[in-house]
């Protein structure tokens, strides 16, 4: 049974989706929920799915201390889900291939430092874009510009707010990131 970690820094719907998922499986399972925060509903969800969670400044994981406790619990894939610190190298080099990420845009567009949550879907708007989307893909040093694993488009109507848009990126979310990981455990 393969072990998974979630990273994630707010609400965790996805989060959740996954931990959801997961319950059911044979090969994997969400082990720990992890938080950089400690007032961050993502924490409550864990409890809902009597999920083990670890919370740590950006002191501490720098000091190694998460990649310890990832070692510790036998982690085999990092998920991040709405993870807004840059994960030290040493982490990475810990779980090559191991480690995916999400992002709520059509990479390599509107990626890259500053591009999370409601900035990106309102630079999509600015832009007139008449779709966007998600994309899931490997983590490697340069962050946004692992490996692209998966990508999922949607329409934008010319009256979607960037709260619309930001509603129907979370949909695909939901729908195929937990696929999209179990797609990639053996
Ligand atoms: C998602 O939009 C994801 O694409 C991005 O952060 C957001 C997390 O949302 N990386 P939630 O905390 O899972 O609801």
């Amino acid at each position: 049974m393969q072990r998974l970690a979630i990273l994630a820094s707010g609400s965790g719907s996805n989060a959740e989706k996954i931990m959801e998922h997961f319950q059911k499986s044979k090969k994997a399972s969400v082990a720990l929920i992890a938080s950089n925060k400690t007032d961050v509903f993502v924490l409550e969800r864990a409890k809902k799915f009597q999920v083990p969670t670890f919370t740590f400044s950006r002191k501490e994981m720098q000091e190694g201390k998460l990649l310890e406790k990832l070692k510790q619990e036998k982690i085999d894939w990092v998920i991040l889900a709405g993870f807004l610190l840059k994960i030290p190298e040493d982490l990475i080099r810990a779980f090559p291939d191991r480690m995916v990420n999400i992002h709520p845009a059509l990479l390599p567009n509107y990626g890259g430092k500053g591009m999370y949550g409601m900035h990106v879907h309102e630079a999509v708007k600015a832009a007139g874009d008449e779709s966007t989307g998600i994309t899931i893909h490997l983590v490697n040093e340069n962050y946004d510009e692992g490996k692209i694993i998966f990508q999922a488009a949607t329409a934008i109507d010319p009256s979607d707010t960037p709260e619309d848009i930001a509603q129907k990126v979370h949909a695909l979310e939901h729908r195929y990131f937990p696929e999209v990981i179990d797609s990639l455990i053996k």
